[in-house]
C-alpha cells in the first residue's frame, strides 16, 4: 500500500520519497523501478525517489504517509521518530489494531511521533488496483477538518475519488474490523459454502462491526459507507485479498502456522481478531463471529463445528 500511495501521489504531480526499512529491498526497487514482490507490472514513476534513510525521506516533507502493518508499526516508528520533523501532518493508510494496547494506528502514530495533525484513509482500496490506475473511492477522516479537505483535494484524480468524514474513530475502526470478517468470508469460501452463507456472514458481520464501533464512540452511519460496507465487499469478495485468501486456506484445512510460514503477506485480520475479541469481552459487546474466528484461528476449533455453533446459538431478544 505504501508503494501504491507513492504511485498515486507521483501521478498527481507530487514529489515523493518512498522509504523502506531494509536497504536490500530499496536496492531491488531501484534496480528494477518496480515493486516486483507486491505490485508486479507497475513501473515506479520517475518522481518517486527511493531510500532506506528516514532522514533523507522526511527532510522538508509536507506530509508523512504511514503504510506499516500494525504489528510492526510502533517498533518501526520508534526507530525513525528522530528523523521525522515535528508537527508535519501524517496520513495513515493502516487498517488494524495494535496488539496488547488495543490502540488504533493513528493513536500509536501520535504516541510515537508526537503531536501533529493525523488523518486516516480507508475504504475499498486494494493497492494492486490503485497502482494500476483502476477507479477507486475512499474516505479520509481525522481531527483536523482542514487537513482532511487538503488531503482529499490533493489525492482526488479522475481515477481516485476521496470523500471526507468527520467520524475519525468510525473510519479507522471500519478498516480494522472488516479484516476480521474478511478472514471469516474466506473460510466460507474454503468450506465450499454458497452465496446465501456469504451474504448472511457479511450482513451479520456488518452488524457486529457497527455494534463494536458505536460502543467506542463511532457513528453507526459510517459503517454503511465506504469505510464499512464498502471495504467489507472488497475484502470479502476479492480473489487476491490477503484476509479472504488466508481464510480460504483455513477453510480447506491448513493451520494458521502453516499459512504464515508460507507467505510474507500480512493478513491484518489475524491480530485484529485477537485484539477486537479481547476488547469486546472486556466491554461486554456481543461479537459472536469474531469469537468463533478466534476459536478457529488460535484454539484449533474445526471451522465446521464453529459454523454449527454460530448457527444454533441462542439469540438475545
Ligand atoms: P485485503 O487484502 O484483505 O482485501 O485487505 C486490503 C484492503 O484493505 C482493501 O481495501
Amino acid at each position: 500500500m505504501g508503494t501504491a500511495m507513492a504511485v498515486l501521489l507521483a501521478r498527481s504531480g507530487h514529489e515523493v520519497w518512498l522509504w523502506a526499512r531494509r536497504p536490500e529491498f530499496i536496492a531491488e526497487l531501484a534496480g528494477s523501478r518496480e515493486n516486483a514482490r507486491y505490485l508486479p507490472g507497475v513501473p515506479l514513476p520517475e518522481p518517486i525517489r527511493l531510500t532506506s534513510d528516514p532522514e533523507q525521506a522526511a527532510r522538508g516533507s509536507d506530509l508523512i504517509v504511514a503504510a506499516i502493518p500494525s504489528s510492526y508499526l510502533r517498533a518501526t516508528l520508534r526507530a525513525v521518530a528522530g528523523a521525522i520533523p515535528p508537527g508535519v501532518p501524517a496520513l495513515s493508510v493502516i487498517k488494524g489494531i495494535e496488539q496488547g494496547s488495543l490502540l488504533r494506528p493513528s493513536q500509536v502514530i501520535r504516541e510515537e511521533l508526537g503531536p501533529r495533525p493525523i488523518t486516516v484513509l480507508s475504504g475499498p482500496s486494494h493497492a494492486e488496483e490503485i497502482a494500476r490506475g483502476l477507479p477507486a473511492s475512499v474516505v479520509v477522516a481525522g481531527e483536523s477538518p482542514e487537513l482532511n479537505v487538503l488531503i482529499r483535494d490533493e489525492l482526488t484524480t479522475g481515477r481516485f475519488r476521496v470523500y471526507s468524514n468527520p467520524d475519525a474513530v468510525g473510519v479507522e475502526l471500519g478498516g480494522a474490523l472488516k479484516n476480521v470478517i474478511g478472514v471469516a468470508a474466506g473460510i466460507c469460501d474454503g468450506l465450499g459454502f454458497g452465496d446465501n452463507a456469504k451474504a448472511g456472514l457479511l450482513t451479520r458481520g456488518l452488524a457486529e462491526m457497527t455494534r463494536f464501533g458505536t460502543a467506542l464512540g463511532a457513528s453507526p452511519a459510517t459503517f454503511l459507507g465506504l469505510a464499512g460496507v464498502g471495504d467489507l465487499i472488497t475484502t470479502c469478495f476479492s480473489p487476491f485479498g490477503r484476509n479472504r485468501a488466508l481464510g480460504d486456506r483455513i477453510g480447506r484445512g491448513e493451520t494458521l502456522e502453516q499459512i504464515e510460514a508460507s507467505t510474507p503477506k500480512v493478513a491484518e485480520g489475524v491480530p485484529t481478531c485477537r485484539g477486537v475479541d479481547a476488547m469486546a469481552r472486556q466491554l461486554g459487546i456481543e461479537m459472536p463471529i469474531t469469537a468463533a474466528l478466534r476459536e478457529i484461528l488460535f484454539e484449533s476449533k474445526p471451522p465446521l463445528e464453529a459454523v454449527s455453533e454460530l448457527m444454533e446459538r441462542q439469540t438475545k431478544d
